[in-house]
């Protein structure tokens, strides 16, 4: 038979170990708990939808939809065209219209958590797969709404031990100052243009919005003098972000202004924010979370005038940002050791009956001398080791050795019905409650 070579995973995505994923465990139940006392329900959304439900709510101009996303044609009559996911805020909006959520309580709290997928460069703490947390409030749109937000967030950083956390905030106006300010960009572009990229030349055309998100290093110089959104918002947008900042102060959530912050996605107005790890670790990746308003994305996407406001954090990233656990993960409290084929019926039987009490138990397959089982265990950190060999077959007595002290009880084993009084035994012996 010729030897097969090994398939590695796709570019960019990745597999999350148990040890790994231990800790997003934790990071996750910590999210859950809060949410719930913040009054928000689970949705869980689908992993594909239309490709046109992403391009009208993300932005047919955002780099996301123009070249992050992995769409492709269904083998259906119409070869509908469907994207894996990129974000899931468009599709909490796709689900309260269609579900009928909007009629039967405007007001919907909802949050979400797993994978997303967008074809960026990979690097460490970027990749085509990653996950996301996510909270989605519906039809409010008020100051305080927003700042709920921001306070949980910060809650959540706190909880999970996040150390130097800093929120960046900005408003983006609305559909009444946008244009004007996005004029203001437009001709200030134009007056510069020699010094931009192709790109910016682009986007000046199509999004001069999207002038304010250019890495190049020649043209960040040149956005630097640009003119800002908050010198353009109107008289409601100023009240409202000012509404978000007297809330914030009062609940001492600490954030910096970035007047140039605007997201990487259309569908931004007024609060807009991003949550920045500065410890080390993250290197260019450092955004571990971002959000804001959207006030016009539910009319956008077919329904009638319903603000909104949201945010997701980055899993991958939180997680890169917070301490695992020192402790490694503890081992098994029993391993049951067959020696031999006879003992392997029992072994099962005994195995189910501990973990039937609660215990965290592994049974070895029979086949191996008694010394290389006790290095599984001891390699396993097991408590005790449960052996199971002809003597103890015979007499109807496990062995039960106490792995840390190498002590050995016998414990009697009824062969028939084997485990309960061993179960209590050796639950008692590991202090199990
Ligand atoms: P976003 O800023 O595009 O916002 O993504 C949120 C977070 O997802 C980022 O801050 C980052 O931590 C993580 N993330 C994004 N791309 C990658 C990647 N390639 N690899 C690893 N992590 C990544 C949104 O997605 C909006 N839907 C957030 C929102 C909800 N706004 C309102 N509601």
């Amino acid at each position: 038979m010729s030897k097969s070579s090994t398939i590695p995973a796709v570019r960019g995505f990745r597999d999350v170990l148990p040890e790994e994923c231990a800790h997003w465990q934790r990071l996750e139940a910590a999210a859950r708990d809060l949410f719930a006392r913040y009054g928000f329900g689970e949705i869980r959304l689908p992993i594909l939808e239309r490709t046109e439900l992403f391009a009208r709510a993300v932005g047919e101009t955002t780099d996301i939809v123009e070249k992050e996303m992995f769409s492709f044609r269904d083998r259906d009559k119409e070869e509908t065209a469907v994207a894996l996911r990129p974000e899931a805020t468009a599709s909490v909006v796709r689900a309260y219209l269609e579900s009928g959520l909007v009629h039967r309580d405007r007001q919907a709290r909802l949050f979400y958590a797993g994978p997303m997928f967008r074809r960026e460069r990979p690097q460490r703490g970027r990749y085509r797969q990653f996950y996301q947390i996510g909270a989605e409030v519906l039809g409010r749109d008020d100051a305080l709404a927003d700042a709920e937000l921001l306070v949980w967030l910060v809650r959540y950083f706190d909880q999970v031990g996040a150390r130097g956390t800093r929120i960046e905030l900005n408003s983006l106006g609305d559909a009444a100052c946008r244009p004007a300010y996005r004029e203001r960009l437009r001709q200030f572009g134009l007056a510069h243009l020699d010094a931009l990229c192709g790109d910016c030349h682009r986007r000046l055309q199509r999004n001069p919005l999207r002038l304010l998100d250019c890495k190049v290093a020649d043209c960040r110089a040149v956005i630097e003098r640009a003119p800002v959104m908050r010198d353009s918002l109107c008289a409601a947008c100023t009240a409202h972000f000012d509404e978000v900042r007297l809330l914030l102060d009062q609940e001492r959530v600490p954030y910096v202004l970035n007047l140039r912050l605007v997201r990487g996605l259309d569908y931004y107005c007024r609060t807009a924010f991003e949550i920045v790890a500065e410890g080390e670790g993250l290197g260019a990746q450092n955004a571990i979370g971002g959000g804001g308003r959207y006030d016009g994305l539910v009319a956008m996407l077919g329904g009638p005038e319903v603000a909104g406001v949201g945010f997701a954090l980055g899993l991958d990233r939180v997680a890169m940002a917070t301490p695992a656990a020192k402790d490694a993960a503890p081992g098994p409290a029993a391993l049951v050791l067959p020696l031999e084929p006879r003992a392997v019926a029992p072994a099962l039987r005994l195995a189910t009956q501990l973990r039937d009490e609660g215990l965290v138990v592994a049974v070895e397959p029979a086949g191996r001398s008694l010394k290389a089982l006790l290095g599984v265990a001891n390699r396993r950190r097991a408590r005790l080791a449960v052996i199971l060999g002809p003597d103890e077959l015979a007499a109807g007595r496990a062995t039960v050795r106490d792995l840390a002290s190498s002590a050995d009880r016998r414990q009697a084993l009824d062969l028939g019905a084997p485990g309960a009084e061993l179960a209590r035994w050796v639950r008692a012996e590991v202090g199990a409650s």
